[in-house]
């Protein structure tokens, strides 16, 4: 078990800054997760604590010991790709064997490691087989295998399931996330797919353009996202852009009274709102003293068993989508009706249209 400590990271390549200042902590044992768009850098901050990346300046600590100038091999750390990456002439048992033998092993201890590392896997039976009699979530079992065998102080992953399918990304998911457990082994995980991101980590670090936007866990991440990027990034969210809030441009009703202390001195705001954070009522419906109101009118209807999805075009503004969970059957045939959505203020969030920063207090 070990500590990362990422310090001040910075990479530039010809054109773009690929990561900028980059600065994380990350607990030993811990299961932590880079998010991000394509090309946001999280390939590059992972190369670079592999060693396959040289940083323009900072600094890589792995249980306190400084490794940014270490090569990659000396540096003592499991890696798991997209690309499974196992030798297709190997055996399974071969392909997992292969880190042992290189570091010398006597032969009854590679025996004993690889047939354990295997078995965490669930490919004892399998390991005379070659790469090709597998199915691609089987490879990537091999890969894990491989990766765990050599007890690394940490475990690398970049996309491990991207080539998988939907079924057997679930799945898999679900293994690496029960090997990492009972290993307890220090995890930095890349995926750009954010359902993905808040299943299996602890911690989860939400990057763009090289920049990290928040750290946080899942849930924080979800519920309190600290920029625009995130709220919109992470789930699903409903966005009104650059909302007036001053004299008599309140599009939201009861925004400008209900929030005057903490939109002092503003006239415009974004205002964020989750699918399933808000119901939808008829438009003499009360607003609590608690919430804010939008009045609109239903646009479409999607019916989906378990739940609905109301499309709302808001009186002068945007069309908003709302989650409506075990939908009764009244309620579905309302195309055209005036609605209003009811926003509890607790699920609000508001941000700085400028900079896109969380505007606190809201809750
Ligand atoms: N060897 C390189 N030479 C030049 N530019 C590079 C190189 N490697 C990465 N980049 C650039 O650096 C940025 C970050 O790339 P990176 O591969 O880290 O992104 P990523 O977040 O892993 O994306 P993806 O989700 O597509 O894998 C991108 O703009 C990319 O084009
Ligand atoms: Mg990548």
């Amino acid at each position: 078990m070990a500590r990362v400590e990422l310090r001040h990271i910075n990479k530039r390549y010809p054109g773009v800054q690929a990561l900028d200042d980059i600065d994380l902590d990350i607990e030993s044992g811990e299961f932590f997760t880079l998010l991000g768009p394509s090309g946001c850098g999280k390939t590059t901050l992972l190369r670079t604590v592999a060693g396959f990346n040289r940083q323009d300046s900072g600094e890589v600590r792995v249980a306190g010991e400084r490794i940014d100038g270490m090569p990659a091999y000396r540096r003592n750390i499991g890696l798991v790709f997209q690309d499974y990456a196992i030798f297709p002439h190997m055996t399974v048992g071969d392909n997992v064997a292969f880190g042992l033998r290189n570091r010398g092993r006597p032969r009854q201890e590679i025996a004993e490691r690889v047939a354990r590392a295997l078995d965490l896997v669930r490919l004892g039976a399998h390991a005379a087989r070659l790469p090709h009699q597998l199915s691609g979530g089987q490879q990537q079992r091999v890969g894990l295998a491989r990766a765990v065998v050599i007890e690394p102080q940490i475990l690398l992953m970049d996309e491990p399931l991207s080539n998988l399918d939907a079924k057997l990304r679930i799945e898999l998911r679900d293994d690496i996330r029960d090997l990492q457990r009972s290993l307890g082994i220090t995890t930095i995980y890349v995926t750009h797919d954010q359902e993905e991101a808040l299943v299996i980590s602890d911690r989860i670090c939400v990057m763009q353009g090289g920049r990290v936007h928040q750290v946080g866990t899942p849930w924080e991440v979800y519920a309190r996202p600290a920029t625009l990027f995130v709220a919109s990034f992470v789930g699903a969210m409903n966005v009104i852009a650059d909302l007036r809030v001053g004299a008599g441009g309140a599009l939201a009703l009861g925004l400008a009274s209900r929030l005057a202390p903490v939109l002092a001195g503003r006239d415009c705001v974004t205002l964020a709102i989750r699918l399933e954070d808000m119901t939808v009522a008829g438009t003499s419906e009360d607003v609590p003293s608690d919430a804010l109101a939008l009045d609109g009118a239903v646009d479409k209807v999607t019916f989906a068993g378990r739940e609905a999805f109301y499309r709302v075009q808001l009186d002068d503004g945007p069309q908003i989508l709302a989650h409506v969970h075990r939908p009764e059957r009244r309620l579905l045939e309302r195309t055209g009706a005036r609605v209003r959505l009811i926003l509890p203020l607790a699920n609000v969030h508001l941000f700085d249209p400028a900079l896109g920063r969380r505007i606190e207090a809201v809750s």
